[in-house]
């Protein structure tokens, strides 16, 4: 018998990578918005399938339920309508753990939301194969914090329970630095190659390669000016290592290009826009992107 139960908001790709892994050591509730089966399939990064029926509800009609964690793995743009309708029905001191790419949902709900908020900044990979179907690309790390550094205790005790569910995971007090730092490598790995259509690695090849370094060094300002601590080796090389250890990839927004689904183009983008606004620097190769990525996203 499980002594705690997690709710997780977004049964797409990551959503149902961390309630099958969850469903090992606690009892999860997986919501979304249309009926899925309960019988979901994950195939591990080693290739072995493994299936497990999970307790499925409709998010506008939860079962009556006190969670320890609600997990929101929604894309960016559909946190908002998704948190609306989970605090109209749950006590809204429910700690709340944001799964999402970008810097726009974390510091607006950790802003709003009464209850603790976590933010969880993973390099796992998933893609979803079918309605009853999930696949797990690639193992990664997965690091828990808070922006306002008054979780610590409530951080460390997620990461042990996804660390004993077979996601890798670990607290951390820089939780905001290693956001924005996941931000810079989206925000220059996606842009280009949803734009020209792309794998990560064609970035290394003309004329893509002096576009990468055009756009760091339009970005590697806006960040001294945040002060947010740049990696050790640099922003350049923090971008390169990436796109060499994910060559053969098609990135998220590529992907979503290529299905015609909506981009995380404002939570990734728009975040580095108003800050260069704020500082006062220009953004021209930024702001030329975003115009092409609005015009590839379908409303
Ligand atoms: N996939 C990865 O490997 C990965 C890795 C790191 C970070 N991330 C980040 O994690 C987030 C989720 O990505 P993903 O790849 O899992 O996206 P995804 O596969 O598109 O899944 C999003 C899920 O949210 C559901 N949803 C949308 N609106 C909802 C609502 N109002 N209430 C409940 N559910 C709702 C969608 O349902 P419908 O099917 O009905 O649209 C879908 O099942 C993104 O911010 C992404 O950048 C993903």
């Amino acid at each position: 018998m499980h002594t705690e139960t997690h709710l997780i908001v977004g049964p797409g790709a990551l959503g149902r990578l961390v309630a099958l892994h969850l469903a090992e050591p606690v009892s999860v509730v997986l919501a979304g918005r249309r009926p899925l089966p309960a019988r979901q399939t994950l195939t591990t990064p080693e290739g072995e399938r493994r299936t497990h029926r999970l307790d499925m509800a409709d998010v506008r009609a939860l079962p009556a339920m006190a969670p320890s964690f609600i997990h929101l793995t929604t894309k960016a743009y559909a946190s908002e309508a998704a948190y609306a309708s989970l605090f109209e029905q749950l006590p809204a001191t429910t700690p709340l753990v944001l799964w999402q790419n970008g810097y726009q949902v974390q510091p607006e709900l950790s802003r709003r939301h009464p209850g603790p908020v976590l933010c969880a900044s993973t390099t796992e990979g998933a893609w979803v194969a079918n309605d009853g179907a999930v696949v797990h690309a690639g193992r990664g790390m997965t690091y828990i914090g808070d922006l306002a550094h008054r979780h610590a205790e409530l951080s460390q005790r997620l990461a042990g329970i996804l660390d004993r569910a077979g996601l890798a995971a670990r607290a951390v007090d820089d939780i905001a630095t290693r956001l924005w730092h996941k931000l810079v490598i989206n925000a220059v790995i996606n842009p280009l190659t949803a734009r020209f259509r792309i794998r990560n690695g064609q970035l290394r090849d003309p004329p893509f390669r002096s576009m990468v370094e055009r756009l760091v060094n339009e970005i590697a300002p806006i960040l001294s000016a945040e002060d947010i601590e740049p990696p050790d080796a640099g922003w350049h090389a923090l971008v390169w290592r990436v796109v060499e250890g994910t060559a053969h990839n098609r990135a998220s927004m590529l992907q979503d290009v290529l299905t015609g689904r909506p981009l995380e183009r404002e939570a990734i983008l728009q975040p580095l826009m108003v800050a260069a606004v704020r500082h006062g620097l220009a953004t021209p190769f930024l702001a030329e992107l975003d115009r092409d990525l609005a015009r590839l996203s379908p409303s």
